[in-house]
């Protein structure tokens, strides 16, 4: 299958929006707290993100249809060494085709233009599958972290030097 990997400007956070919230509907109910593309996030204010250059957006499309979009820009926790990435999302029917894995090496590629050292991203704890699935593609868990108002970890800090 032949995909076009690019990053776009903000006239595509509303189908990215909605790609982002239909790849993360099935984790709802089963992780606690629920995708945070669910807890606050809006098209206009991921809209107004991408514009002030706070998040840049990278897209997959086969034939003009949208089969994934994720999130990166350098990690506000070290934004001079650390480029992350977030809301890695592949559209269900198209999955294991290995778009998840072209979006992250795209992400790796504009890492190291920026100069990063490395690129991170936080799991959950509770998707196995996700945790693994990140260590495949050569990141390690080098932390963990609390959602507010929980009182033990929920999720991983993971990172691949590059
Ligand atoms: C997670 C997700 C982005 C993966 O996208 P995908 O396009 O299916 O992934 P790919 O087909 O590119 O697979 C990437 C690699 O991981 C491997 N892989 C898949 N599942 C794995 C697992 N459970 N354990 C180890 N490796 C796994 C694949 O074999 C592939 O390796 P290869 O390229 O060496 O063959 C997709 O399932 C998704 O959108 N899930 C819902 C949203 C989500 O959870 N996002 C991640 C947030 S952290």
């Amino acid at each position: 299958m032949n995909v076009s990997i690019y990053e776009t400007d903000k006239s595509n956070a509303s189908r990215a929006f909605e790609l982002m919230r239909l790849a993360f509907n099935e984790q709802r109910g089963f992780v606690d707290p629920e995708p945070s593309i669910f807890r606050g996030d809006s098209i206009r204010s991921i809209s107004s993100d991408i514009d002030k250059k706070e998040k840049r957006l990278i897209v997959a499309l086969h034939r003009s249809r949208l089969l994934g979009a994720v999130f990166c820009g350098a990690d506000k926790n070290n934004p001079t060494e650390d480029f992350y990435f977030s809301h890695l999302a592949i559209r269900p029917r198209y999955r294991n085709n290995g778009v998840g894995r072209q979006l992250v090496e795209e992400i790796e590629s504009t890492a190291r233009s920026e100069k990063a050292k490395r690129v991170t991203c936080a799991v959950r704890i509770a998707l196995r599958q996700n945790v693994s699935l990140f260590e495949h593609l050569g990141y390690e868990i080098v932390g963990e972290g609390t959602h507010a108002g929980f009182d033990s970890p929920t999720y991983y800090n993971m990172a691949k030097v590059l």
